[in-house]
């Protein structure tokens, strides 16, 4: 496992898409709105292939998906979620999640794209890695250490979000998923192979879990 070396933030504010924010709720607004919805799981058709561009932004439909995709990620204490992750077929994803420099990143990404990195310039880091749509197993998964994505929010405004560390591992992860992939393809075939025999024995623990915290929040 690599060792980082990376500065401690002095700023430790809450990042809410991308901005520093003065306060913010232990839940976030959207997880208060939303319904818990079901997570798709690998396998499944829609989380095979890339999704469709978010074209009608400003709308009450748009603003309610993020929603739901909030409180499907608290219920399922997620770091991450992407919309094929509830069978919507749309290139979006929300997170909230603290860093390790203890810093909490709070948002959603409509169509996002990974800058690309120089060869010469790329710093692969291994860290365990999991995915709510692969309940129960984690995995080292080699990622970059800083990643850097654009996109449009929900009122289609552009949006830069850059991540380092961990968030920047969730900022790939989840955009993997809306180009039709997972961690596990990015495994070997064994490790892949364990990691779904594994699921297979978890699964059942895992979404009573996840039903259980649903009803803890109301859902
Ligand atoms: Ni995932």
């Amino acid at each position: 496992m690599a060792v980082r070396f990376g500065d401690t933030p002095r700023d430790r504010r809450v990042r809410v898409q991308g901005e520093p924010v003065d306060a913010y709720p232990r839940l976030a607004p959207e997880v208060e709105r939303g319904a818990v919805r079901r997570i798709t799981v690998v396998g499944e058709e829609i989380l095979g292939r890339r999704c469709q561009e978010v074209t009608g932004f400003g709308t009450p439909e748009l603003s309610r998906l993020i929603d739901d995709m909030f409180a499907t990620n608290r219920a399922a204490e997620g770091a991450g979620l992407a919309a094929n992750q509830i069978d919507v077929d749309l290139q979006l994803f929300v997170w909230d999640i603290t860093d390790e420099w203890g810093v909490r990143h709070v948002g959603h990404i409509a169509n996002p794209v990974l800058d690309e990195v120089a060869a010469d310039c790329r710093e692969l880091v291994e860290e365990s890695e999991g995915c709510l749509s692969v309940p129960g197993p984690h995995r080292v998964v080699p990622r970059l250490d800083r990643a850097v994505v654009r996109g449009r929010d929900k009122d289609g405004n552009p949006l830069v979000i850059e991540g380092r560390g961990y968030f920047a591992r969730c900022l790939q992860h989840e955009t993997d998923h809306l180009h039709g992939h997972l961690y596990l393809d990015r495994i070997a075939r064994r490790e892949r192979k364990a990691a779904l025999r594994e699921m297979a024995g978890a699964k059942e623990a895992v979404l009573a879990r996840r039903a259980a915290l649903a009803a803890e929040l109301g859902k």
